[in-house]
């Protein structure tokens, strides 16, 4: 049971203050009847406004392909982010919709959005070993001995004190290679071929745990059922 007011707020329909002069007008139901007291509590479900069911009331998941040239973060300086692609009404709820994980701005491919926190931190927990796939283009002939030594799990970036865990390569041709990491360390991919001489020219994330962009087009998202993670 929510606070009418703070519901719709807090789903991003209008400010709290708005949201009291919408109940009090009548533009909000529950169960069917006006309810124009605003301090009423309510079951999200059986909330309308203006006819419609609520938008998203139970949290939202989405998997998004993340074009190149927007940012993950959330503060304007940064520059244009991604959520910028989501319509105006997400981009006011509170919790806010943020990404789980994050891509640097040169980077595209899979991002998951979401609003809610303990999704969050299950999935960017070490402890939970989500295995992330990521394509790389990198500036000079690949050696097969990066395979074992990113296989060992005994790579220490510079400046960090624990090696990173193993991790799966692959060489797809002389300049291109997929990576698998379980971990998400500080531009981690770039970093680890950086401490192999190798400059990654491009970076896309094909895969998420068991999920993949498929067809879906750069700058589009879809939304994932509300079990994708459920724990189980
Ligand atoms: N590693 C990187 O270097 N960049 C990313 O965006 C993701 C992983």
């Amino acid at each position: 049971m929510r606070r009418l007011d703070q519901l719709l707020a807090n789903l991003g329909y209008c400010s709290r203050r708005e949201a009291r002069g919408w109940i009090q007008a009548g533009r909000v139901t529950v169960r069917g009847a006006v309810n124009d007291d605003f301090g009423a509590k309510a079951d999200p479900a059986d909330v309308r406004v203006d006819g419609e069911p609520l938008d998203h009331p139970d949290g939202l998941l989405l998997l998004l392909h993340k074009p190149v040239g927007l940012v993950c973060s959330h503060e304007v300086r940064e520059g244009p982010n991604v959520y910028s692609l989501l319509p105006p009404r997400w981009r006011e709820r509170n919790p806010p919709v943020t990404s789980i994980g994050r891509l640097d701005k040169d980077t595209s491919g899979l991002l998951l959005l979401t609003d809610q926190s303990e999704l969050v931190h299950r999935l960017t927990s070490p402890k939970h070993k989500v295995p992330k796939v990521y394509r790389a283009t990198v500036g000079a002939d690949l050696s097969p001995a990066l395979i074992p030594l990113f296989a060992r799990g005994t790579l220490v970036l510079p400046d960090e004190k624990t090696p990173c865990a193993p991790a799966e390569l692959k060489i797809l041709s002389p300049r291109e290679a997929e990576l698998t990491l379980t971990e998400g360390r500080y531009h981690q991919v770039r970093r680890m071929f950086a401490s192999q001489g190798l400059e990654v020219l491009a970076l896309h994330r094909a895969r998420f745990g068991h999920l993949e962009l498929g067809d879906l087009p750069a700058g589009q998202w879809r939304e994932l059922p509300p079990d994708t993670f459920a724990v189980t």
